[in-house]
């Protein structure tokens, strides 16, 4: 008698908003729950995912862009990350000039069509769906798994603090600045007091991006339908918060993940990365470096930029420098950079940021403070010049200075607005690099650094929060 056929693998759904911040984490998600045993399906709007150079570019230029499933990822038959789209109407080129607000009534529409006609496509193949997780800035996912009967997660892709900090905002549960009182501390559970520039700043009420903390706040109102929140933290970085926020929320920090994550699909990014970056970091001394990055949305302005490259100068460390226009130049402008940059340092447009935090001749991290940056420059072992711009990267610079103690602040407070001068610049790099504040933030950095990697380790608090995660899912689908 044949021997029974194998029951296919558990079949969980990533739904990605198309930001690199999301897109990352979501692919070492998906990535991390393949290695596991599990069948993913990554799911992300089709116009982004013909920029994503993880797939090969012929497949991207396709009419129909259908992949090949990726199967490298696991030993477990089935098992794989695979991808699929759902058409928002626009091309790589259109979709630039939706703007935010509209991309997501858009994502909605399109989105909410074309999950239930997957659903149904995979059931029939004989894979059907068991999971969903859904993404922050994609509320709406949780309510179509909800009426498909289908269990869904979401996965966090900032901080803990941010997260109670959002939750404690939507729920009215804590005293926030207001037009009347707009330096008011806040106080929270578990959490440092937070001074009136160091909330998320979306949550502030001269904040101009109203709409973004709607988009955001959202997936506070949808909390009750998702069954766990995934979240892209390891618990000894944010202990006491996250044992707060459990009290209220089944929550699993499952990070760092691009540490966890052994990466067959990937890298998800939608630039072209500079090809000689870790050439020309291979010919500096060990430790002599400046990293600067501001990760895939932020661009600073002209003005800044100047002060930003005469600082570089005046500091007389070799520097890499990832920068771009900004979205209002439009990206083919001129960077209007002063001459002589290019003697000490390298001026780039995108770099592998894993590969260049982890290199030896990297000394310090410029960095906006995206939580992804964050925590690449946590589980890299580097201190950073922290230079938030505006959201959460205000309070990711305020925990990397204050509570990780790994990094010194540039600036505060939404500095989109505010300049700040190459004397500042200067100063900032000296305090990370040299005397005794720099040992010490060194030696924080480096036991942050194992901590993380003892996290995703097997046995760590991350790798049995995946591995409990599966069995969830196990369990809600039989
Ligand atoms: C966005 C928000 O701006 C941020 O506040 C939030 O925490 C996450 O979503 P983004 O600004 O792009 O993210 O920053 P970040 O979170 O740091 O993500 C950028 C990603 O792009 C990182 O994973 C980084 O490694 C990658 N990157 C950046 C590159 O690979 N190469 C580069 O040259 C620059």
């Amino acid at each position: 008698m044949a021997p029974p056929a194998p029951e296919p693998p558990l079949h969980v759904m990533l739904v990605c908003f198309p930001g690199q911040g999301h897109i990352n984490p979501f692919l070492r998600l998906a990535n991390l729950l393949a290695s596991h045993g599990l069948r993913v399906t990554f799911t992300i709007n089709l116009s982004t995912a013909r920029k994503m150079k993880s797939l090969p570019s012929s497949q991207r230029r396709s009419q129909e862009l259908k992949l090949e499933p990726n199967t490298s990822s696991s030993s477990h038959s089935g098992a794989a990350v695979h991808f699929d789209f759902f058409d928002d109407g626009h091309d790589e080129e259109s979709i630039k000039r939706v703007p935010l607000d509209q991309l997501m009534t858009l994502l909605e529409q399109t989105g909410r069509r074309a999950l239930p006609e997957m659903v149904r496509k995979y059931a029939d193949q004989g894979s059907p769906v068991s999971c969903f997780v859904s993404n922050p800035f994609l509320p709406w996912v949780s309510d179509v798994a909800a009426t498909l009967d289908i269990p869904c997660a979401v996965l966090w892709i900032q901080s803990c603090a941010s997260f109670t900090t959002y939750y404690h905002f939507h729920n009215k549960l804590a005293e926030f600045p207001t037009p009347e009182d707009q330096e008011r501390d806040v106080v929270l559970p578990g959490m440092p007091v937070m001074k009136h520039d160091e909330i998320p700043s979306f949550l502030h009420p001269t904040t101009p991006y109203g709409f973004l903390a709607t988009a955001i706040l959202g997936q506070f109102a949808h909390l009750d339908n998702v069954f766990c929140v995934l979240m892209e933290t390891f618990e000894r970085l944010e202990e006491e918060i996250i044992g707060h926020v459990s009290s209220f929320c089944k929550v699993r920090p499952v990070g760092p993940l691009w540490l966890g994550a052994k990466a067959s699909v990937g890298p998800g990014d939608l630039m072209e990365a500079d090809d000689d970056c870790i050439g020309w970091l291979d010919r500096q001394e060990p430790r002599s470096v400046v990293y600067v990055s501001m990760g895939s949305i932020v661009g600073i302005s002209a003005q800044q930029r100047v002060e930003m490259a005469h600082g570089l100068m005046g500091s007389g460390l070799p520097f890499l420098w990832v920068v771009r226009p900004s979205h209002e130049e439009g990206e083919d402008a001129d960077l209007g950079l002063p001459e002589g940059l290019g003697e000490r340092g390298k001026v780039v447009r995108w770099v592998p940021q894993e590969a260049v935090l982890g290199h030896v001749a990297v000394s310090c991290f410029v960095t906006h403070c995206g939580w992804n940056s964050t925590l690449e420059a946590i589980g890299s072992g580097k201190p950073v010049v922290a230079f938030p711009q505006w959201g959460d990267q205000v309070t990711d610079a305020k925990f990397l200075g204050e509570v990780f103690r790994v990094g010194v602040r540039m600036g505060r407070g939404d500095t989109w607005t505010k300049l700040v001068t190459r004397e500042e610049v200067e100063r900032c790099l000296r305090e990370v690099t040299v005397g005794p504040r720099a040992e010490e933030m060194r030696e924080n950095a480096a036991r942050w650094k194992r901590e993380a990697e003892a996290a995703v380790e097997e046995g760590g608090s991350s790798e049995r929060n995946v591995r409990e995660f599966v069995e969830e899912v196990k369990k809600k689908s039989v």
